[in-house]
């Protein structure tokens, strides 16, 4: 009987098993672009529940179960009695009777928890407000497909403590990288989020600095990163948020502190002109769009590995 394996933190994956995915991920798309798809997951069907709005991580997933000869449905929270009340634990039993995989994004990262814990299917997280694992698995794929193996790389990651952030921690700890996070001081990441990196970046080799200056979080990164200062759900606190990231900006001058051939990351959606200038954003360091398509190969090779066999 397999056990079910679920995709809810990169911290749930050892480093071996992440690293033997992006090389699945790079197989995959090597394979796609030579016109021979392999119908991995014939037969399988994912449900996808998205209590929060999406493009990149619906398409993607949608798309990359249609290309494994499997199928998607695009369920709205809103939509399902999930939203009139009827329990998380319920629906994850139902679902496991139809299904072979749940995606869901959702808010509380505890939600996800519930719905994992309930499901005899194999559940992957599509964001929460805690995490977004598939979006940083992804951005560690490109860059290692950019500048070769991920070990001392500097990354700045710079902005909210976010979602995102936790995630980057977690990645850059699991892959032994040199990760600094440079937030406001109001905005820093979740503590025990953080300390979770630092014992998993002991066992790896990593470095993780948090602080509050950019340039000195950039000084010789290879990659910038940073992500929209308004994450879904955080509306309530746009007009503060704004005022406070105001010097978080990221543009040429802060580019400038880093390696010549340094590139430029977002995991979109982006706003010009808040987070990112439009010149750097629509400029040549700008890799975002190969992050984007990225996601299609890279949730292949989590879906193949979480899918592909049946699970009890
Ligand atoms: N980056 C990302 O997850 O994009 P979506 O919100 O469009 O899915
Ligand atoms: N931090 C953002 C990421 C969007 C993909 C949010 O949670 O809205």
């Amino acid at each position: 009987m397999a056990t079910k394996r679920d995709f809810l933190t990169l911290a749930d994956w050892s480093h071996e098993e992440l690293a033997a995915l992006l090389d699945d991920a790079a197989r995959l798309k090597a394979e796609l672009k030579a016109g021979r798809p392999h119908p991995l997951l014939a037969g399988k069907s994912l449900g996808m529940i998205f209590e929060k709005a999406s493009t990149r991580t619906r398409v993607s997933f949608e798309t990359g179960m249609f290309q494994l000869g499997g199928h998607a449905l695009n369920l709205s929270g809103r939509d399902m009695q999930l939203g009139r009340g009827e329990t998380l634990e319920d629906t994850a039993h139902v679902l496991s009777r139809y299904l072979d995989g749940i995606l869901i994004r959702t808010f509380g990262h505890d939600k996800l928890e519930r719905l994992a814990a309930a499901a005899s299917i194999p559940v992957i997280n599509g964001l929460t407000d805690t995490y977004h694992p598939c979006q940083v698995l992804t951005d560690l794929f490109t860059l290692r497909e950019r500048f070769g193996d991920l070990t001392g790389m500097g990354v700045a990651f710079v902005g909210d403590g976010n979602n995102m952030a936790h995630s980057w921690l977690l990645g850059a700890a699991l892959f032994g990288m040199d990760f600094r996070l440079a937030t406001p001081p109001g905005y820093r990441p979740d503590g025990a989020v953080v300390a979770r990196a630092e014992e998993i970046a002991q066992t790896h080799g990593a470095t993780l600095s948090i602080g509050d200056d950019p340039a000195a979080a950039v000084d010789g990164v290879v990659a910038v990163h940073t992500d929209t200062w308004v994450s879904m759900g955080d509306e309530a606190s746009e007009a503060e948020r704004l005022a406070a990231f105001q010097p978080y900006r990221v543009d040429a001058a802060l580019m400038a502190h880093a390696a010549d051939d340094a590139v430029f990351m977002h995991c979109l959606p982006a706003h010009r002109g808040d987070e990112v200038t439009a010149e750097l954003f629509d400029g040549p360091r700008s890799i975002v769009f190969d992050q984007a398509e990225n996601r299609l190969h890279v949730q292949k090779a989590i879906l193949v590995r979480l899918l592909a066999q049946p699970h009890e």
